[in-house]
């Protein structure tokens, strides 16, 4: 099935016209997954084999202003730079907009602030696709139920599904086809003395796209079979967890599911490796301050980088020991 005839189905059923304003602005937080999305049922849909679970990063994320233009294409500025239309990223988002956009000479003029570093592993783009899709949505007054909106930045990138929230967050995976039961939705949790820290061991662009990383573990690892059934058992977890703020059973949930999904992507063939040298550094460096009493956990997602689970009180001395640790939310 194609993304076109999905926005085509939603739109037709949810949009009753509207006159569009000037412009239109939204914004989107970036996501951690606590349990991971890694694997897809359809690449063209961004269909995921299971559910996930993620945490939103408070004001860290995109800001998005689309408005109409009379040009012959799109015009798109990261952080005030255009966004060449040779670029990989300059391409998805284009054809993004594409399905988006009402007829075919409607071109978009579309301005991103990010305040996280881009395609470091940070859900960058979870949080552009779901800043465009909500800054279009009020662009064309369209009003649509937040549902919707998740499943449209799915279509975009998958985990964009999840930045249309705050806070906590569930993707359900869904069985049907055209992926009207795949979307996401808050969960009812807060927990305002949980963090989150980067430790920042590269911001280059990774070399690998976490699709073709997917695409390649599902093709090739031989223990992919037993994911769907970890995923399970740490989403139950993980809800227990956030429901009874048992920060351990939360951080040892966490780091072992990214533990698991990065340990598919070693079973690979050609084997993909996000971690550098820093990063297993730094995974020492946890595991020692735990055993010496310090509630921290880590997570990591399709790059070098860390992300540091810990409570608002051991802040000062987590940050003691990481010095390079940036507090996220
Ligand atoms: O949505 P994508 O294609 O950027 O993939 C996200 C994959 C992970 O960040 C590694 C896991 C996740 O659930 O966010």
């Amino acid at each position: 099935m194609l993304p076109q005839s999905i926005v085509t189905q939603i739109l037709s059923k949810y949009i009753i016209q509207q006159p569009s304003k000037w412009r239109g602005q939204a914004f989107a937080p970036s996501n951690i997954a606590l349990c991971k999305y890694w694997g897809k049922r359809d690449i063209e849909l961004n269909l995921p084999v299971t559910s996930s679970l993620s945490i939103a990063l408070g004001q860290q994320g995109a800001h998005c202003t689309v408005s109409l233009q009379r040009a012959a294409q799109h015009e798109l500025r990261l952080n005030a730079v255009a966004i060449a239309a040779e670029t990989v990223f300059g391409q998805r988002l284009r054809n993004f907009l594409d399905l988006l956009r009402p007829n075919n000479s409607c071109h978009f003029n579309v301005a991103i602030e990010l305040n996280v570093p881009f395609a470091a592993g940070l859900a960058s783009s979870a949080s552009i696709f779901a800043a465009v899709v909500l800054a279009i949505n009020d662009l064309f007054n369209w009003h649509l139920p937040e549902r919707e909106l998740s499943i449209l930045a799915r279509l975009g990138s998958g985990s964009a599904c999840r930045s249309i929230f705050p806070g906590f967050v569930e993707w359900h995976a869904g069985v049907a086809a055209d992926g009207m039961d795949s979307y996401a939705e808050p969960l009812p949790y807060t927990w305002p003395d949980l963090k989150v820290g980067l430790l920042l061991a590269s911001s280059q662009p990774k070399a690998l796209a976490s699709g073709a990383a997917m695409a390649r573990t599902v093709a090739t690892a031989p223990f992919y079979k037993a994911w769907p059934a970890k995923v399970t058992q740490d989403l139950v977890a993980l809800k227990l967890a956030l429901k009874t703020h048992d920060f351990h059973l939360l951080g040892q949930t966490a780091e072992s599911n990214a533990l698991h999904m990065h340990a598919l992507m070693l079973s690979s063939w050609p084997p993909v490796v996000y971690s550098v040298p820093l990063t297993l550094e730094w995974m020492q460096q946890v595991w020692q301050q735990r055993n010496a009493g310090l509630a921290v956990y880590f997570t990591q997602d399709a790059g070098p980088n860390l992300k540091l689970l810990f409570l608002k009180h051991d802040e000062p001395q987590l940050k003691a020991h990481f010095p390079e640790l940036t507090v996220m939310v």
